[in-house]
C-alpha cells in the first residue's frame, strides 16, 4: 500500500450533519450546521464550536436541540452553516424552518427535521460544547415498530475531504452480531 499524507487536519468520514437550534434572549429561534460533533456518553453529546450567534444563545438560554439534517432539507441545512444569525436575524425563517418549543428544554425543535436530541448545556470551554441529552424525539412518520427508521429519515453525512453531503447507503450488516461468526 502506498499512502498519501494530508497532514494534521480534522478529516474523517462519515461526519454527521447536526443542526443546532437555539433561542435568543427574545425567543427568536436560530439554527447552525455542525459536523464536528458526536455522542460521547449515554446522556452526553460533545460538539466542537467556534463563536457564533448559537454560542451567544447557549450562554443566555443554556439549552439547544440537535436535529439530524436530511436529504429533503439539504439546501436549508447548508444555508444555516454559511449564514450567521448575528448578521441575519431572520435566518431561521429564511431557511424555511418552523420552530416548536421543546417540552424538555428551553430550545426550539425544527418542524422540518424529524429526529432531534434535546439538550441542556453542561459546559462550553475552549470551543468544546458538552450537552446533557435530556430527551430524543422523532416525528411518528419516521418511526417503525418503536424505533427510528433511518431509511425514512434519510439523514445525510458530511465528507470533509471533498466538502460534500452524502445520503445513506444500503444496510450492509448487523452490529454486535455479524462479528460473532469469527468468535
Ligand atoms: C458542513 C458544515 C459543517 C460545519 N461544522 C461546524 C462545526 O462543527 N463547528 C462550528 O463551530 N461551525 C461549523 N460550521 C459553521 C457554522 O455552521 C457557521 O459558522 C454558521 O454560520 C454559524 O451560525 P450562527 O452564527 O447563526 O450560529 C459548519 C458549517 C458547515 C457548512
Amino acid at each position: 500500500m502506498s499512502r498519501v499524507n494530508f497532514g494534521a487536519k480534522p478529516l474523517m468520514y462519515p461526519q454527521p450533519v447536526l443542526i443546532i437550534a437555539t433561542y435568543d434572549e427574545n425567543g427568536v429561534p436560530n439554527a447552525m450546521n455542525a459536523a464536528w460533533g458526536i455522542t460521547t456518553d449515554f446522556k452526553e453529546i460533545t460538539i466542537s464550536l467556534s463563536e457564533h450567534k448559537t454560542t451567544d444563545n447557549l450562554a443566555k438560554r443554556g439549552a439547544f436541540t440537535v436535529s439530524l439534517a436530511t436529504e429533503g432539507q439539504v439546501i436549508a441545512c447548508d444555508y444555516v452553516g454559511i449564514e450567521s444569525g448575528r448578521k441575519v436575524p431572520d435566518k431561521f425563517e429564511k431557511a424555511g424552518f418552523h420552530a416548536t418549543k421543546s417540552d424538555f428544554v428551553d430550545a426550539p425543535l425544527i418542524d422540518e427535521l424529524p429526529v432531534a436530541l434535546e439538550c441542556k448545556v453542561k459546559s462550553f470551554n475552549d470551543g468544546i460544547l458538552i450537552g446533557e441529552i435530556v430527551n430524543v424525539s422523532a416525528d411518528e412518520s419516521v418511526v417503525t415498530d418503536g424505533a427510528v427508521d433511518v431509511k425514512k429519515v434519510k439523514p445525510i453525512s458530511f465528507d470533509p475531504f471533498a466538502n460534500a453531503y452524502y445520503g445513506i447507503g444500503e444496510k450492509v450488516g448487523n452490529a454486535f452480531k455479524d462479528g460473532a461468526k469469527l468468535k
